[in-house]
């Protein structure tokens, strides 16, 4: 099954025709407690295992989109016109694609990120979940939110956990159009967790984490083995959520992120994100542990590290980590200290 038949199918007796001229939406970036990294369908972006994520408020992506009379799609990104033969545009325009009424039908899609630049998070998932919100209000499709994220996905896999706030689930699902493999909301909310942005590194990554993950799938020698394992991670933190164990949230957090990044290095050639400075950071993010902070983290598909932390240690984390970007995920606020 390719992308546009699920399109059909999922807009089937709805409008193809703008309702308004314009329309705009927002979608958080979120960060995976429990990682997805790898695809059974390359298609459709359906994963090999779930994963689970907690979304960051008002950092994220805000997308307009309106029909424009043109040769070309126009793809704004932070006011800045993004070169049509870029890979960030191809993705974009091969996602409208899945939506013109005819070949000569143009979109502009103009993206605000509130994300900080470089936080390793100028993700597609934001950007990929507001542009199917932007879209269903275009058209006046009036979708659910987990149809949006089924089409979200379609854009980028980490899209599907970016339609709600809170921590989010992406299941797996078994179908073979994935329209079970979705976006679920976790009925849980946790006013004390903060996220720390660490911005160590704010240059492009050196592969993408499509190719890294196809790469590590085919040639890691212990892929087989990730799957279970992530299945009992994610079994574990969604038991620690509930319970709202922070220290064992952060241990399951922690160990998962370092075993993707363990998977990647097993590949062949390795993938190796991590910079001197996430080395040196990660180490000092132990010793603090040491010493007797409360403080975790995680890392995604570049050197950057996310700190996991709790509200009644943010004085101290702060004092430990300048220049840290704290997000508080069930506030919608954020607090920028350097
Ligand atoms: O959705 P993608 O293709 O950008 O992949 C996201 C991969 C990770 O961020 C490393 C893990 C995750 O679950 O978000």
């Amino acid at each position: 099954m390719n992308k546009a038949a699920v399109v059909t199918s999922l807009l089937q007796g709805l409008s193809r025709e703008p309702i308004v001229e314009r329309a705009e939406a927002f979608a958080p970036a979120n960060i995976a407690l429990c990682k997805y990294w790898g695809k059974r369908d390359i298609e459709l972006n359906l994963p090999v295992n779930a994963s689970l994520s907690v979304s960051l408020g008002d950092l994220g992506a805000h997308t307009r989109i309106s029909v424009i009379q043109d040769d070309y799609d126009k793809v704004v990104l932070n006011g800045k016109e993004v070169e049509k033969d870029t890979v960030f545009s191809q993705r974009v325009r091969q996602f409208l694609d899945l939506f013109r009424t005819s070949a000569s039908m143009r979109f502009c899609v103009e993206t605000t990120s509130t994300i900080p630049v470089g936080a390793g998070l100028a993700s597609s998932a934001s950007g990929f979940c507001a542009l199917a919100r932007a879209l269903d209000q275009l058209f006046g499709w009036e979708l659910h939110a987990s149809d949006i994220s089924i089409l979200a996905r379609l854009g980028s896999g980490s899209a599907a956990r970016s339609c709600w706030n809170g921590f989010v689930e992406w299941c797996l699902g078994e179908r073979q159009d994935g329209m079970d493999s979705k976006g679920v909301p976790l009925d849980l909310s946790w006013p004390g967790l903060r996220i720390g942005l660490w911005i160590l590194d704010a240059h492009q990554k050196p592969i993408s984490s499509t190719e890294a993950m196809q790469h590590t799938v085919n040639t890691s020698p212990f892929y087989s083995l990730w799957a279970a394992q992530q299945h009992q991670d994610l079994m574990s933190l969604k038991t620690a959520l509930f319970d709202r164990h922070f220290v064992r949230m952060g241990e399951i957090a922690e160990a998962n992120a370092l075993a993707m990044h363990a998977l990647m290095l097993s590949a062949r050639p390795a993938v190796l994100y991590s910079s001197p400075q996430t080395v040196a950071s990660i180490q000092q993010i132990w010793d603090y542990r040491r010493s007797g902070l409360s403080v975790y983290f995680t890392q995604d598909a570049g050197p950057n590290v996310k700190l996991l932390f709790l509200q009644q240690d943010e004085a101290a984390v702060l004092e430990a980590f300048p220049g840290l970007c704290v997000v508080n995920p069930f506030a919608m606020e954020t607090s920028h200290v350097s």
